[in-house]
């Protein structure tokens, strides 16, 4: 059994998502080649507080967001062919009743323990407010708009209830303290069982030392229970209170194979007994491993169930060497990329970056265009290309019967084992450093034979053939060793080859006397413009800015835009050339479904913009209205013309973006001051 974290039910994959989700697939898919029997499960995680906010936003039950969102993962996982054997919901009858089994057996252990606890309350909204959405100056340095639990400028910790001047983030009320009674997990209780666990090779060594520092600042009780309002379970013999969205999710794995169990006829309970002979492995980011690494284990194990066999951690996706950027279009989403390159391309490149560490990786844009081409298409598929013809046209498709160079297709054959165990043990990198190698080797022998050359030549039938046959194994042995990670190019080979699906044993016997179909070309090169309009698209998603907030992370979430940016002097201010502007005329623009074409009057001149304010406005809303534009920004050329400046707007995007109006009297061209 074999997982990836499971996604937030309240945004978009993107491509920083589908590290994760293609390191998991291409490493399920290699075990499935090699005859292992192996199920890949996934789920939404559909709660908690901003799923329950979002909905409310968009005026639907959180029931029909989950169910929208959820349809759009799937479809987006499939298209980069992420293979999950099933994906489920944690919002599911498998789920609840597996969270109630589980809590009631920790509470019967004696490991949940009650108490009262102050936290903020939202008078307004009527609930209480996760720390992260109050808001306030930090009671250490004093800085303005802070998170409830952290300071962005000092780094200090504390709790909410020490903010200066404290707001919701969700009404902008002041919070009132408010007492609750609370359900906590007794971690502490699994303190030597975990202390073994976490050393026993069930982690990597850096994720290993990382939880000794947790051990020493001491394992605390975990807060799992939450007030209504809230999207959960309800806890079973606790009315008004909900399992906290982190206590159901990890569950959610097992919900997603309980589920699949019963479709398929296989005994679920094998997969979760104590003594259960099963692995179980789950994926997941260097962001979650407190919440996989030690209160995962520690609740399987406090209800009498199995533990994981591994937990594997990887680090981050940084575009271009920085953080993905929606100002940058660095945050992709994966429709986005779909809409304009080939999945495979970043299924390769992930492949061709990715160990068995946890340091973040690179998808730089430059080195993504050339290695794909230079790799994919300019070494393998070329091999295909360069011999097929002849095999088609002089020996109607049939392959010979000899291997031309036995030595050479045996190094081939024997590299098998090295790229299985870089597989294995998640070195894609390497895997993928030893496959192009082979594929410089090939390239290099029909450079030395010259099929070409040796075509024109009388009398040469049996070694053209013998050539063409010898390369086009090359080709295939690369492509079984390539399988994991393209499987739509593996696919498409087995049609052009006449074979059935490659199995990683196929490699150890060439294809010979054997008819093979017409080649057609595998891949196309990866084009730069190509590049340049999804990084322009994801510009222009910018302003319909997507909801990625979750309780761990609401930094870019629908309610508030984030800390105050960096302090700049008056200097810097006075840089940004503001005016009054009118527009005066406003447009949609064909194929561009976030934008509206704005012609604004500045006073004498006027500028074409391109906004994102569509989800807000009709053009006829606009026409005659005043706003404030930025009027000495760089022009911008996009796919549908120059945009020459920014009308400011406010807001978290969709329906609610609101842009800025002047008071009366204010004429165009004014200077903004
Ligand atoms: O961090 C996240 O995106 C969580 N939704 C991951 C949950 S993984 C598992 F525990 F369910
Ligand atoms: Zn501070």
């Amino acid at each position: 059994m074999v997982t990836s974290a499971l996604p937030y039910a309240n945004g978009p994959i993107h491509i920083g998502h589908l590290v994760e989700y293609i390191q998991t697939d291409i490493w399920v898919r290699f075990l499935k080649m090699r005859g292992h029997t192996c199920y890949y499960v996934c789920a939404d995680d559909a709660h908690g507080t901003p799923i329950m906010l979002r909905a409310q936003q968009e005026d639907i039950t959180p029931e029909a967001l989950i169910e929208k969102i959820g349809r759009q993962h799937k479809i987006d996982f499939a298209d980069f062919s992420i293979a999950f054997d099933h994906f489920h919901s944690t919002h599911s009858e498998e789920n609840r009743a597996l969270s109630c089994m589980i809590y009631e057996r920790l509470r019967d252990a004696g490991h949940i323990n009650k108490r009262t606890i102050k936290q903020a309350y939202d008078p307004e909204k009527e609930m209480f407010l996760p720390d992260r959405f109050i808001r306030g100056e930090c009671p250490k340095c004093g800085a303005a708009d802070q998170y409830g639990d952290s300071c962005e400028e000092c780094g200090a910790a504390y709790s909410p209830t020490e903010l200066v001047n404290p707001v919701s983030a969700i009404s902008g009320a002041t919070p009132v303290e408010k007492e609750s009674e609370h359900y906590f997990f007794k971690l502490a209780d699994f303190e030597n069982m975990l202390r073994d666990w976490t050393r026993a090779g069930h982690l990597q060594k850096e994720v290993a030392n990382k939880l000794d520092e947790w051990f020493e600042t001491g394992l605390q009780e975990w807060d799992i229970s939450r007030d209504e309002p809230y999207f959960g379970f309800e806890i079973p013999d606790a009315p008004g209170k909900y399992f906290y969205v982190w206590l159901d999710a990890p569950i959610g794995y097992l919900a997603s194979m309980k589920y699949l169990c019963a479709q398929s006829g296989l005994d679920f309970n094998n997969f979760i007994k104590e003594d259960s002979d099963i692995e179980m492995h789950h994926f997941i980011g260097k962001d979650i491993v407190y919440f996989h690494a030690l209160f995962w284990p520690a609740m399987l194990k406090g209800s009498g169930l199995r533990t994981p066999t591994s937990v594997h951690t990887h680090g981050f996706l940084t575009v271009n060497g920085v953080k993905m950027s929606k100002a940058r279009g660095t945050f992709i989403k994966a429709r986005t990329y779909l809409e304009h390159l080939d999945p495979e391309y970043l299924r390769y490149y992930f492949a061709a970056k990715l160990g068995c560490g946890i340091d973040d990786i690179d998808l730089n844009m430059e080195d993504f265009l050339h290695r794909v081409n230079s790799d994919l298409v300019g070494k393998v598929v070329n091999i295909a290309s360069r011999c097929s013809g002849f095999i088609e046209k002089r020996y109607a498709g049939k392959l010979a019967a000899e291997i031309h160079q036995p030595e050479l297709l045996s190094e081939f054959i024997n590299a098998g084992d090295s790229i299985a165990s870089a597989y294995t043990g998640k070195e894609y990198s390497k895997a993928m450093r030893e496959i192009m190698t082979l594929a410089d080797k090939a390239n290099q022998y029909i450079d030395d034979q010259k099929p070409w050359v040796i075509a024109k030549q009388e009398n040469s039938d049996d070694e053209l053939q013998a050539i063409c046959t010898m390369g086009l194994n090359l080709f295939r042995l690369l492509i079984i060793y390539l399988k994991p990670v393209l499987p739509v190019m593996a696919e498409k080979t087995e049609q052009f080859l006449n074979v059935e699906a490659f199995s990683w044993e196929d490699s150890q016997t060439p294809l010979l006397v054997h008819e093979i179909k017409k080649f057609k070309p595998l891949m196309t090169r990866v084009e730069q413009e190509h590049i340049d309009a999804m990084i322009e698209k994801s510009k222009e998603d910018l302003t319909a800015t997507e909801n990625v907030s979750d309780e761990k992370n609401p930094s870019s979430g629908p309610l508030h835009d984030g800390p105050i940016a960096d302090v700049i002097s008056i200097g810097d201010f006075a840089k940004v050339d503001l005016r009054i502007a009118k527009i005066i005329k406003a447009k949609h623009v064909e194929g561009a479904d976030k934008l509206l074409q704005l012609t604004l009057d500045i006073g004498g001149e006027t500028r074409n913009v391109f906004a994102g304010i569509k989800s807000a406005y009709s053009p006829e809303d606009l026409e005659g209205r005043y706003t404030v534009m930025v009027a000495n920004l760089a022009p911008r050329k996009m796919r549908f013309g120059v945009s020459e400046g920014m009308v400011l707007a406010a807001g978290p995007g969709g329906k609610d973006l609101y842009i800025l109006s002047p008071d009366e009297g204010a004429i165009p061209g004014m200077k903004v001051k």
